[in-house]
């Protein structure tokens, strides 16, 4: 599984932390920036992150993390294909995988701790899509309200 990583400089240093654990955990991480805690703007990092994410033909998801999560899950969900999901706690982040297909989970790193966003992001990673005929039937149209008519990751 890869993973897409981005954050603006108030997400840097969570994403720094997750990163180095994910690793170790033997996902192959991908990090969009940024690179330090300099001001970034965070629709610059959704929008290169969710770019690459629809793009990628191997199985892959997206972790965006900002000083809430409400500013990059907005700026995410502007692409048709992503659904991010912006999660402070492990049940919401299982649900987003399992009914709405989730394929972004986004932080607030302002809002969790390390550990906390640890445990969020475990139980995202280690749920998948429940592939049940209503959540399949909502997703799809997701998909067709947002104009897009076609799904680009699963
Ligand atoms: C940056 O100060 C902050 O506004 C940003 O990280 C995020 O919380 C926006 O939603």
């Amino acid at each position: 599984m890869i993973l897409y990583m981005g954050a603006d400089h108030a997400g840097y240093p969570l994403k720094e932390y997750l990163k180095d654990y994910l690793a170790q955990q033997g996902y192959e991480i991908l990090d969009v920036g940024v690179y330090s805690e300099n001001p970034a703007d965070y629709p610059d990092i959704a929008h290169t992150l969710t770019a690459k994410l629809v793009q990628e033909t191997r199985p892959a998801l997206g972790i965006l993390i900002c000083g809430t999560g409400i500013g990059m899950s907005i700026a995410a969900n502007k692409r048709p294909g992503i659904r991010a999901a912006n999660a402070s706690e492990p049940v919401s982040a299982a649900l987003a995988r399992e009914h709405n297909n989730a394929n972004i989970i986004c932080l607030g790193a302002r809002v969790v701790g390390p550990e906390l966003a640890r445990a969020t992001v475990e139980a995202f990673l280690r749920t998948g899509f429940s592939h049940e005929d209503r959540h399949h039937r909502r997703v799809q149209k997701l998909e067709l309200y947002g104009g897009d008519g076609a799904s680009h990751t699963d």
